[in-house]
């Protein structure tokens, strides 16, 4: 069975034929069109034609028939190129001669990964209530006019809100979640756990570690006091995805993750953090750079904490 795609927005509009089972059915696909802009940053081109014949139009039946989402086409070259990656894991530039098409998508996705939530620091926006905030969503489809910003992890600098997939209202066949910390458009850490038999909260937690970059001492779980989505929270700080040791005061307290939501930390306003660590706003995703735990105390004994640009979290099916 050959499933049809429809979609009802602006944009350009291809049939392809496609035989299937001895029969030959036409396919009708919607690119949307960005015009005046051009494929840059991180595209895999898969397939270029080029010469008098090729129109937009051509390139749009050429990219459906390789079934690719991303193509780029310059009217005045005559200039067609297919891409590999979705709209939202490329960087477009202004460019008067070229255009882009791309088919939008339902699910944000990387290789087997599903994402299922982005965090972007400092946009006054709180991470928990975002995460809990039951019948919202930003895909299945993925509205058009989402910033691919706040898709991506890299050229992220535009993002102004989070992403939540609808998949967190349906946390089932869930096998592996992934976290993944981004700073200066690189991963930074990560922890991969188990999502087996978990709910879109229980999931986070030290005993469904499978791999982390803090692999050796978060799997030492006498170390840790509390691995929580919703954290501790109060009117003086305010700490999510906390994956935190035992709580000695601010000047040698540890961490490998924590979100600070909503506040301003206490103890950063106390001076018993490092100066100069302090986020612009909240929320400000907290981590540690080393492969062991961090902290941003002034009598710490470990490695130094920093502040990242996003958390993502993704998930695979069983
Ligand atoms: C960010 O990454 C780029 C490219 O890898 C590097 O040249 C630059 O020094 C990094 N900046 C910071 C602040 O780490
Ligand atoms: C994940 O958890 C399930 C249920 O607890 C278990 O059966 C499975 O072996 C675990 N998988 C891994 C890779 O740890
Ligand atoms: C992690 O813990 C498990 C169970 O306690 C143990 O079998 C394994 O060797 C540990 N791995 C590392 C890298 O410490």
């Amino acid at each position: 069975m050959m499933r049809l795609k429809h979609w009802l927005t602006l944009g350009l509009l291809v049939t392809t034929e496609v035989t299937l089972c001895s029969a030959t059915i036409t396919q009708s696909m919607l690119f949307m069109l960005k015009q005046g802009h051009r494929v840059t940053v991180r595209g895999t081109a898969i397939g270029q034609i080029s010469g008098p014949d090729v129109t937009l139009h051509v390139c749009g039946m050429f990219c459906g028939k390789l079934d690719c989402k991303l193509f780029h086409y310059s009217s005045v070259n005559k200039i067609c190129a297919i891409f590999a990656e979705a709209y939202y894991a490329v960087s477009l530039s202004p460019d008067p001669d070229w255009e882009v098409g791309y088919t939008p998508a339902s699910l944000v996705t990387f290789q087997k990964w599903t994402l299922v939530f982005r965090l972007q620091k400092e946009i006054y926006v709180p991470a928990y209530q975002t995460w809990m905030d039951t019948g919202t969503s930003n895909d299945n489809p993925v509205q058009n006019n989402f910033p691919p910003a706040c898709l991506r992890m890299f050229d992220y600098g535009s993002c102004d809100r989070h992403f939540r997939s609808h998949i967190l209202d349906n946390w089932n066949g869930i096998d592996k979640v992934y976290l993944s910390v981004i700073k200066n458009d690189t991963e930074v850490a990560y922890i991969m756990f188990n999502g087996s038999g978990t709910d879109m909260q229980s999931w986070f937690d030290k005993a469904n570690v499978i791999d982390s970059t803090w692999f050796s001492e978060i799997n030492d779980t006498s170390l840790l006091k509390t691995t929580r989505i919703k954290g501790i929270c109060m009117k003086q700080f305010c700490r999510r995805f906390l994956f935190y040791g035992p709580y000695v005061g601010c000047p040698t307290e540890w961490f490998y993750i924590m979100v600070q939501d909503f506040v301003p930390d206490l103890c950063e306003k106390n001076l018993k953090w490092v100066p100069n660590t302090a986020p612009k706003a909240e929320p400000a995703i907290a981590y540690s750079p080393a492969s062991s735990r961090a902290s941003f105390g002034v009598d710490r004994d470990v490695p130094l904490a920093d502040f990242a640009d996003a958390m993502a979290v993704y998930v695979t099916f069983t």
